[in-house]
């Protein structure tokens, strides 16, 4: 039996999908914990790109069953579209996908007020996915949330939803203005979507913890990355729900006893989309190589990814806050032309040296960034699977980073290829 944690120790787009997808082979169920479909978890396989937002990226491998946990919040809609997609594909997802019928339901208000409030004049505008996430976790937490389960009623479905639709509407047209933006056609379409779910909703605390009795592999697939959390990550530019470990527990019904590894994965450098603040960013030739050798565009919007040097005081607080046991370090390739590389060593703040990450989005915003440099490689280390193929000074990059975090390298991806990967242990 294990249960191995794969998260983000960054702002997302670290490159889960390829992880979880190359190592979940030999793991028995792959489960989300948390996010909705903001994410865009993109695997490559015989040259074949395949982005999934709900879904574990579990399902390409043909005998792992994939849970959608109950700190999800399921956009039924997207779901299936997503379903559909995959069987166009030819992957069937049939006895292989299971749904929480503990996780909330994003309705079309939520997308609508999503939408809403990164428009209005005076918001702090978060660069949102626009996917619904933050206000159906608003609602969850307000205790007028709709879980998967209500969908096993019809009647009760309509009923919470009506309730919620005439105070939202109101909402909606008072303070944002608009009207009518959520018609009977919009909730139809939705309750539609509903009813096709049906056959794959179950009890998945349950379920997880019986394939842990019975000694099964669990790997759990996290969402966003550390910095985003909402608790730890760089408030208010975060996504509305754990990112970190502690998301695991509460979002799939696991308890902290059974976990017996977390991988956090980290790029060579670091990205961010959305706003909020990023010490390393580069605005220069620096960050737009990066993002072109990196095809930094976001997954799940196509937007533009902000670019930087990796930060190593950001990755250690991340590893801290997570408990992580293994680092995958991803998109090494991307870093082949640099002739100097930089990485976050310490932080100056009002003049004075600290190691420590801020917690106060202000305070971060104020970072000056002390950097060391390391001689780049210059050479192609794209498609590499084994340690010593690396070039020298790519290799030093690696040992660089396991000194300074205390913590093993244990993948290194150099491709977004399942298999360009090198394993070290
Ligand atoms: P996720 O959200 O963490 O799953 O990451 P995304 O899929 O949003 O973004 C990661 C991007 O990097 C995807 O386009 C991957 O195909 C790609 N990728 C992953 N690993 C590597 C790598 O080692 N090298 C390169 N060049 N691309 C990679
Ligand atoms: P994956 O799983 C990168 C960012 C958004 C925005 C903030 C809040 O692919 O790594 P939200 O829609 O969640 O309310 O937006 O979080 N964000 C992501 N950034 N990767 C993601 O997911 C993200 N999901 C949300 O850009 O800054
Ligand atoms: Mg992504």
């Amino acid at each position: 039996m294990s249960v191995t944690i794969i998260l983000g120790a960054q702002w997302g787009d670290e490159g889960k999908g390829k992880i979880v997808d190359l190592l979940c082979k030999d793991y028995n169920i792959v489960a989300r914990c948390q996010g909705g479909a903001n994410a865009g978890h993109t695997i490559m396989y015989n040259g074949k790109k395949t982005v999934l937002h709900l879904i574990p990226s579990g399902i390409l491998q043909d005998n792992t069953i994939c849970v959608i946990g109950n700190g999800v919040v399921i956009d039924p809609i997207a779901l299936l579209d997503e379903i559909k997609m995959l069987n166009d594909n030819n992957i069937s997802v049939a006895n292989r996908l299971i749904i929480s019928q503990n996780a909330h339901l994003i309705l079309p208000y939520h997308i609508a007020m999503d939408k809403a409030k990164e428009s209005a004049v005076k918001s702090t505008v978060i660069g949102t996915t626009g996917r619904g996430i933050g206000p159906a976790y608003t609602d969850k937490v307000a205790r007028v949330g709709i879980k998967v389960f209500d969908i096993l009623n019809e009647n009760t479905l309509r009923e919470k939803i009506n309730k919620n639709l005439e105070e939202k509407n109101k909402i909606l047209s008072a303070v944002y203005g608009i009207t009518n933006s959520i018609d009977e056609a919009a909730i139809e379409n939705f309750i539609n979507a509903c009813k096709t779910l049906k056959p794959y909703i179950a009890d998945t605390a349950y379920f997880l913890n019986q394939a842990i009795n019975d000694n099964k592999n669990i790997m759990i697939e996290g969402a966003q990355g550390a910095l985003l959390d909402i608790d730890f990550g760089t408030y208010p530019f975060v996504t509305s729900s754990n990112t970190t470990s502690g998301g695991v527990c509460t979002g799939t019904s696991i308890p902290p006893t059974k976990i017996t590894q977390i991988i956090g994965i980290t790029k060579a450098y670091c990205t961010r989309v959305g706003n909020g603040p990023f010490p390393t960013e580069q605005k220069n030739e620096f960050g737009q190589l990066m993002a072109q050798k990196g095809n930094e565009f976001g997954s799940t919007t196509g937007r533009p990814r902000r670019c930087g040097w990796l930060d190593l005081v950001a990755l250690k607080y991340s590893l801290m806050i997570n408990g992580i046991t293994d680092i995958a370090l991803t998109k090494l390739d991307v870093l082949n032309d640099f002739n100097e590389i930089k990485v976050a060593t310490k932080y100056i703040i009002n003049g004075t040296a600290t190691d420590q990450f801020p917690i106060r989005s202000e305070e971060i915003d104020k970072v000056e960034v002390e950097y060391t440099s390391l001689p780049g490689w210059k050479k192609d280390t794209t498609g590499i699977r084994t340690f010593e193929e690396l070039p020298i000074e790519a290799q030093n990059y690696i040992k660089f980073i396991e000194d300074f975090t205390n913590v093993k390298v244990s993948f290194v991806s150099t491709s977004p290829d399942r298999n360009d990967t090198i394993f070290r242990n």
